[in-house]
């Protein structure tokens, strides 16, 4: 491990606590210089330090980094079954892990990010991924299921998802049919899952469940394209300590929960229940057009049923079309 990590490790297992280069120096068995070297190559990572001469360095209480180790300290008893790798910023996450698992990386590889510069969402857009205030992460998952049941992937996603950030924010969060997590009437979290089938047998080889939260606004704002429909988790409220660590790891423990036993949908009722469209007027746009449409249920496959205005009754599926609710 290299001496950045290993005084990481050591700083964020004792938050507050001084060490002095010393003290780091000695326990590590590298020179002092080695030290004040890897403190700074954390600064520049993000990390904020106090510094107090004759007490040495602390790891400041609102130092809200994600790493490996801060992940790991909630992750408890599950800490051991994944293989998490952390990036200041990456192409996507859903991208390279793709790659990864391409070449055989294991169930249980995880990839979480910063900033994406490349960052992908459903319908072949873009993923707005700024640097500093989102929170950008994949699972690489090798179930052994078909393709109908493998959509409940997602649906589990969504919900541990807006599980963790109802509970760290104590904000409603809603889920927009198929996978978008809403706040206060907007998006502030987009999934998307990826899969790849053995053509022969039609099983699945492996599925990238990718998650994107916008925890804070971006400093210049969102772009012009989705300023009307994107929010953040934090928008005019100050995150709690250490929030995208506790959110990346609480998503980890819902959806592995979950995921564990998912032909058991043990999510679905309360998929249902976070629904900010059931009982609204929505827009459906695809197979080709635009149709106003009231949305009158969820089914047991996560169908959206709908009725539009000539009084027709529709079974919308996810991959077919998206839909907009009137309050957008
Ligand atoms: C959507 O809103 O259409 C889905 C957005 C999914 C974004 C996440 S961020 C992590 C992962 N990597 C990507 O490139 N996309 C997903």
């Amino acid at each position: 491990m290299a001496v950045k990590d290993e005084i990481l490790k050591i700083f964020e297992q004792d938050k507050g606590v001084f060490y002095s280069g010393e003290e780091l120096a000695s326990v590590l068995g590298v020179s002092r210089n080695a030290v004040w070297k890897a403190v700074r190559q954390l600064e520049a990572d993000g990390y904020k330090f106090d510094a107090v001469s004759g007490k040495g360095y602390r790891l400041t209480e609102d130092s809200d980094v994600l790493s490996e180790f801060g992940i790991r300290k909630y992750l408890g008893s599950y800490a051991d079954k994944f293989d998490l790798k952390i990036y200041k910023t990456i192409s996507s996450t859903n991208t390279v892990l793709k790659e990864m698992a391409a070449k055989g990386a294991p169930e249980g590889t995880i990839l979480i990010a910063s900033e994406q510069t490349a960052g992908r969402g459903r319908m072949n857009r873009k993923f707005y991924s700024p640097t500093g205030t989102g929170l950008y992460m994949s699972f690489l998952l090798r179930p052994q299921m078909n393709a109908e049941e493998s959509l409940f992937i997602t649906t589990a996603a969504a919900v541990a998802t807006a599980r963790i950030i109802e509970e760290v924010s104590g904000q409603k969060a809603g889920i927009k049919w198929v996978n978008d997590i809403f706040v206060n009437g907007k998006k502030a979290c987009g999934i998307l899952t990826e899969a790849s089938f053995d053509m022969e047998s039609g099983r699945l080889e492996y599925a990238i469940p990718g998650i994107g939260i916008n925890i804070t606004p971006p400093q210049e704002g969102f772009p012009d394209e989705i300023k009307d429909v994107a929010t953040a988790v934090f928008d005019g409220v100050v995150p709690p300590q250490d929030v995208k660590n506790r959110i990346a790891a609480g998503i980890i423990k819902y959806f592995t929960e979950y995921y564990e036993n998912l032909p058991q949908h043990a999510f679905f009722d309360e998929y249902v229940r976070r629904s900010v469209v059931v009982g609204r007027d929505i827009t459906v746009i695809g197979r080709g057009e635009t149709r106003p449409a009231r949305a009158l249920a969820i089914d047991a496959n996560c169908n959206l049923i709908v009725r539009y205005e000539d009084g027709t009754e529709d079974t919308l599926s996810s991959g077919e079309v998206s839909i907009k609710p009137k309050f957008e």
